[in-house]
């Protein structure tokens, strides 16, 4: 069976990932794979999260299978976090998610089941792991055109008029917050165009949201999904805990489902649970479980939200010194944008041969389509002009 194998490529993330890892150089700078790091490049695990993991050491009894749809507390916790404290429980339901991609993945699967002739529309450009995940799953996709990299901004309009032909029963990939890979979102008022047609033309939204508390703030990032929830009849939304609980390999993240009623919620959560026990069968404990503990108590987390306003707050400093110091580099406000984008990433105006140059030349890790992870960037000085030096000589 092997032998007629082609050799396959990791996608453009995973590769740069690897290579990075490979490079010996003492100097290399990762502004690659969406990994938070702190002021010394380092991703540690976070305070609230280490304080769990020490209480559940010692209080869980049991390895026993947590189910298909996983811990109910987990996914009642994962409900309030994304749609709020107000939101209407009775049509919403939850199944845990080994991540983010998980979560996509059963979503995914649950659409070709619900209604195999849906197309799913998908920003271009958009996180490059959601197309093969979602072909994977054997549905159609179309795109819409989102970013314009000329002006650095959403392009609503043609955002809109893509949308229009799109057919009822649709369902349409909408990054909730912090836009994957060009760090810009819409804004409240182009939000509520976009409502506005999903209602009008019937079309299911199906939400991505993988850094809440990464822009805005954690309630805040969370603006448009919950205007969705109060205007529109049905949703899905694939959640992920791996940035803002920085739990990446524990792989915890939550499916929601929010239907018209009670009764239609419960009829498609008992759907995505055969799609669930079809695929993982039950999804893994660890990282839900602390996750669970951090949002149940007071104490872990209050500490937690203080530690991710932290990460926010500091990703915000990074992005306005990195178009500070461009800015007096290249003597030009070509890198203002930075400022207003939100969240890990936005794409630098950079060719793939530029791209390559830093990564030959200076040991510069950015991803082929010019997405650098602003958390990468560095704190000092010296870092900073040697950064902007390289990417001035490249231009
Ligand atoms: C990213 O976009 O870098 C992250 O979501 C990591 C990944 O799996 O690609």
């Amino acid at each position: 069976m092997f032998e007629a194998l082609p050799v396959k490529q990791p996608d453009a993330i995973l590769k740069l990932m690897l290579a990075f890892r490979a490079d010996t150089r003492d100097h290399k700078m990762d502004l690659g794979v969406g990994i938070y790091k702190d002021i010394n490049g380092a991703t540690p695990v976070m305070q609230a999260v280490k304080s769990a993991e020490g209480k559940l050491l010692e209080e869980q009894d049991t390895k026993a299978y947590v189910g298909p749809l996983g811990s109910p507390q987990f996914n009642e916790a994962m409900i309030e976090t994304v749609f709020g404290k107000n939101a209407d429980k009775q049509r919403l339901r939850s199944a845990q998610s080994p991540g983010g991609s998980g979560a996509l993945r059963i979503i995914a699967d649950f659409i070709n089941e619900a209604r195999p002739d849906a197309t799913v529309w998908v920003s271009d450009p958009t996180w490059p792991n959601h197309i093969p995940l979602l072909s994977a799953a054997g549905l159609n996709l179309e795109n819409y055109p989102y970013y314009d990299a000329t002006h650095c901004k959403v392009t609503i309009d043609a955002m809109l008029s893509s949308l229009q032909k799109a057919k009822p029963g649709d369902a349409v990939l909408l990054h909730g917050c912090c836009h994957n890979p060009t760090g810009a979102d819409l804004t409240h008022d182009q939000w509520m165009q976009v409502i506005q047609l999903l209602k009008d033309k019937d079309l299911m939204p199906f939400v991505d949201i993988a850094y809440q508390g990464f822009g805005d703030g954690l309630e805040e990032d969370a603006w448009a999904i919950r205007e969705m929830a109060k205007q529109l009849p049905e949703m899905m939304v694939a959640a992920s805990c791996s940035k803002n609980l920085g739990l990446y390999r524990e792989r915890a993240g939550a499916a929601l489902l929010m239907g018209r009623n009670d009764t239609e919620a419960t009829t498609a959560l008992s759907n995505l649970q055969t799609v669930i026990r079809a695929n993982y069968s039950m999804p893994p404990d660890h990282g839900a479980h602390v996750v669970e503990m951090v949002l149940a108590d007071d104490e872990f987390n209050a500490n937690w939200r203080e530690e991710l306003e932290s990460m926010r707050v500091r990703m915000i400093q990074l992005r306005s010194s990195f178009a500070d110091a461009m800015r007096k580099r290249t003597n030009s406000d070509k890198f203002d944008f930075l400022i207003e984008q939100k969240g890990m990433f936005s794409r630098l105006p950079l060719n793939g041969e530029q791209i390559e140059a830093l990564r030959e030349n200076n040991a510069i890790y950015i991803v082929g389509d010019g997405r650098i992870n602003v958390a990468g960037l560095p704190d000092d000085q010296a870092a900073m002009d040697t950064l902007t030096d390289a990417i001035a000589a490249v231009l």
